[in-house]
């Protein structure tokens, strides 16, 4: 069996959100090891889904982590709502046209894990000035805004050098996370672990009819982790969390 366990964070963007906290529950029953919540503002991404209140009613579901990812143009200003309402990890796109460090510092504060998500287009440069203040990395390998696209391998190839923004961390400092997020399933989940991808966000795969999501997330954890060991000669000399 491979070494590492390779986590699932089950997004719940294509569950049938009348039935959400029946749906969180089974997500966490099937083995999910996070709930990934997808904020979009119609702005930032074509698309509307929720906010805070909605996920402040969710929390008591489960003491396992919640990951905002909120695809919203005003992070900063809707921050302290998210925070209140019981979110583990808050991350938001580093594209967004406002103040990045006062968010990332202010979520860091609230005693949050501090994210930055990046779209299939944006290059890992982008989150070099803000390296000492993250603790994700959010590799988008769809482009934000529905669940149920294909997963890009182009995209992907960032998982791998978003480890080095990890590297030589202030000591006081957690190791970092690299999440992955868009058309993750059996079909790319190996790829991901090879590359060394911490969290797999897993979404509209596992809320198909007459799935058995147990054994898919299963399934996929296992795949990454094969990956991952596979995966080892390339990682070679690479920082990555422990
Ligand atoms: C897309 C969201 C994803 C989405 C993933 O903008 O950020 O979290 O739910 O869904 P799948 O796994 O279907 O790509
Ligand atoms: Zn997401």
């Amino acid at each position: 069996m491979p070494r590492r366990r390779t986590l699932v964070s089950a997004s719940i963007l294509d569950a049938d959100l009348a039935n959400l906290a029946e749906n969180s529950r089974r997500a966490f029953r099937a083995g999910s090891d996070r709930l990934h919540l997808d904020v979009m503002d119609g702005h930032f991404v074509p698309n509307i889904t929720f906010g805070p209140t909605l996920i402040q009613h969710l929390r008591h579901i489960g003491k396992r982590p919640f990951d905002a990812h909120l695809m919203i143009s005003e992070p900063g200003r809707y921050l302290d709502k998210f925070i209140s309402a019981g979110c583990n990890s808050i991350t938001f796109h580093v594209e967004v046209e406002e103040p990045i460090e006062p968010t990332l510092l202010r979520i860091r504060k609230a005693g949050r894990q501090a994210g930055l998500a990046v779209k299939p287009g944006t290059p890992l440069s982008a989150l070099e000035p803000y390296r000492e203040l993250i603790d994700i990395v959010m590799v988008m390998t769809v482009e934000p805004g529905f669940g149920g696209q294909s997963f890009m391998f182009d995209a992907a190839r960032k998982i791998l050098p978003a480890h080095d923004l990890f590297r030589d961390r202030a000591p006081e400092l957690p190791g970092g996370q690299v999440h992955v997020d868009g058309g993750v399933n059996r079909k790319s989940a190996a790829l991901c672990g090879a590359l060394g991808a911490e969290v797999l966000v897993v979404g509209s795969t596992l809320w198909k009819k007459n799935v058995d999501m147990a054994r898919e997330i299963q399934l996929i954890k296992a795949l990454a982790d094969k990956g991952y060991e596979k995966g080892a000669p390339l990682r070679k000399g690479r920082a990555e969390a422990s």
